[in-house]
């Protein structure tokens, strides 16, 4: 796999698609802070924000360097240097079930300005991304939506959902554990920069749906000066009994005359301990009458760790990870499987980049080898689903039953008992979860 992503060409396919309509698909060179602010600006136009300051640029474009920063330029139009199409993406390693990760090809910031919508110009940016990576031999693509009717047509599905949780705390007492370490208020950059990032890495190469980051994403965790404000945030630090930093979390408190409600931002914990005690904490602050939580996992333990279980809500739960498969080889070797088995897998990919017959072969270590097959007879005594890409990449991490998307009518079981198996291998010990936008 090639990892030198701006070196990559510019999709000629997509580029002579928009070229037809008089545009021009183009780099943004990130070293020319001009052009980068031409880009960052129609961006935020893209996604209703306001205009950024002008004070701010610089610390985006640093930000930004590391990714591949593409645009759609009307050169006819009034405002020939802002593109009226962005995109950028960049790899990120992403956990898969079993404490593996694989480099995902991560898309981000795609935006139409509102004058050129509905041309296919998003269409071109994302199958060009789809194609780039592809030929990158990136095994899979990720991102997050900013609405759920997007991208399964490009082959895209949900595999990590998220909650958003509502806690009555008058009403739900902590009758969980009290472990013995202790929970510290510290300031932002005791976590920030010394250690914190430590802790997010452990639950990162545990967990699957989460990816590395750094820079910027991780930054804007405890707010950034002049973009978001960090002066309204507190930070919660969980040592164990040995002193052991193993948790963080960052919080907001909203007060008005009567009451107090605390928005927590941001909760990792690498143990039980840890999770215990910063909930703990959080349910039992005085002057507080409601929590809130968001892009959570959807099996918190804090249900169980209450005395009130209806004063524990879920807001809203649904989709947030969004993975598209891109090699089906690579992508289904490089996770770990929870039940041995063998499977015949008949995919269809419309954008025609993984169609194909694979046999999947399980160890009984959980361990997978993948190839492609001409003839599916000889294996007629195997598992055997046929299944589109976008269904096998909402069953890549093991948190979307196939018996329930053969239920719904998506996947089609070619063998009895073929969904069933193919869940048991699937399955994921740990609920996949992603804890940002990006
Ligand atoms: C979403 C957005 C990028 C679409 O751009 P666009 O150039 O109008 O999209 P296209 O014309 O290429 O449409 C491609 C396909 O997606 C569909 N589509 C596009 N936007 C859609 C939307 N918001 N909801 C449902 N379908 C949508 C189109 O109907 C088209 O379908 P088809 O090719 O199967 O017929 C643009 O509306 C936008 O910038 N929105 C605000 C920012 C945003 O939400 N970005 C997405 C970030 S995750």
């Amino acid at each position: 796999m090639s990892t030198d992503i701006k070196s990559a060409p510019i999709d000629t396919t997509s580029a002579a698609q928009l070229a037809q309509n008089g545009l021009r698909f183009d780099f943004v060179d990130d070293t020319d802070i001009e052009a980068f602010g031409y880009w960052f600006q129609a961006m935020n136009r893209g996604f209703l924000e306001p205009r950024a300051s002008d004070e701010s640029i610089d610390h985006r474009r640093r930000a930004f360097g590391s990714r591949r920063l593409t645009g759609v330029w009307d050169d006819a139009g009034a405002d020939p240097k802002t593109p009226i199409a962005t995109a950028s993406s960049w790899i990120a390693d992403l956990t898969l079930p079993g404490g593996r990760s694989v480099p995902s090809w991560a898309i981000s910031t795609i935006t139409v300005a509102p004058t050129h919508r509905r041309r296919g110009i998003a269409r071109n940016l994302l199958e060009s991304e789809l194609r780039t990576a592809a030929a990158l031999g990136v095994p899979v693509a990720i991102l997050t939506a900013s609405e759920a009717t997007i991208y399964t047509r490009f082959g895209f599905a949900p595999a990590a959902m998220a909650t958003n949780w509502k806690i009555d705390v008058q009403r739900a007492k902590w009758v969980g554990p009290t472990p013995d370490g202790r929970v510290h208020l510290v300031p932002a950059e005791a976590v920030r920069d010394e250690g914190g990032f430590e802790i997010l890495e452990r639950v990162r190469l545990a967990t699957p749906g989460l990816i590395y980051f750094d820079g910027i994403l991780w930054d804007r965790l405890f707010g950034i000066k002049g973009i978001s404000d960090p002066d309204q945030l507190r930070v919660i630090r969980y040592d164990d009994a040995a002193g052991t930093a193993q948790g963080f979390a960052v919080y907001k408190v909203n007060e008005d005359e009567h009451a107090a409600a605390v928005d927590v931002r941001f909760f990792v914990a690498a143990t039980d301990d840890a999770y215990a005690a910063m909930w703990r904490f959080f349910f039992e602050m005085d002057l507080v009458t409601s929590v809130t939580a968001s892009l959570r996992p959807i099996d918190e333990p804090f249900q169980w760790q209450v005395s009130d279980a209806r004063a524990v809500r879920k807001n809203h739960e649904g989709d947030h990870l969004w993975t598209r498969i891109l090699d089906v080889k690579s992508a289904l070797e490089a996770r770990r499987y929870s039940a041995p088995g063998a499977f015949v897998l008949h995919v269809t990919d419309a954008l025609g980049l993984s169609n194909g017959i694979y046999l999947l072969e399980i160890s009984t270590a959980g361990i997978a080898s993948v190839r492609s097959i001409e003839d599916p007879e000889p294996y007629d005594d195997n598992h055997s689903l046929a299944l589109t890409i976008s269904d096998l990449s909402a069953i890549y991490l093991g948190g979307v039953p196939v018996s329930m998307l053969v239920h719904a009518g998506r996947i089609r079981e070619l063998s009895p008992g073929s969904a069933l198996a193919t869940d048991a291998a699937f399955r994921s010990e740990v609920t996949p979860w992603l804890s940002i936008w990006f």
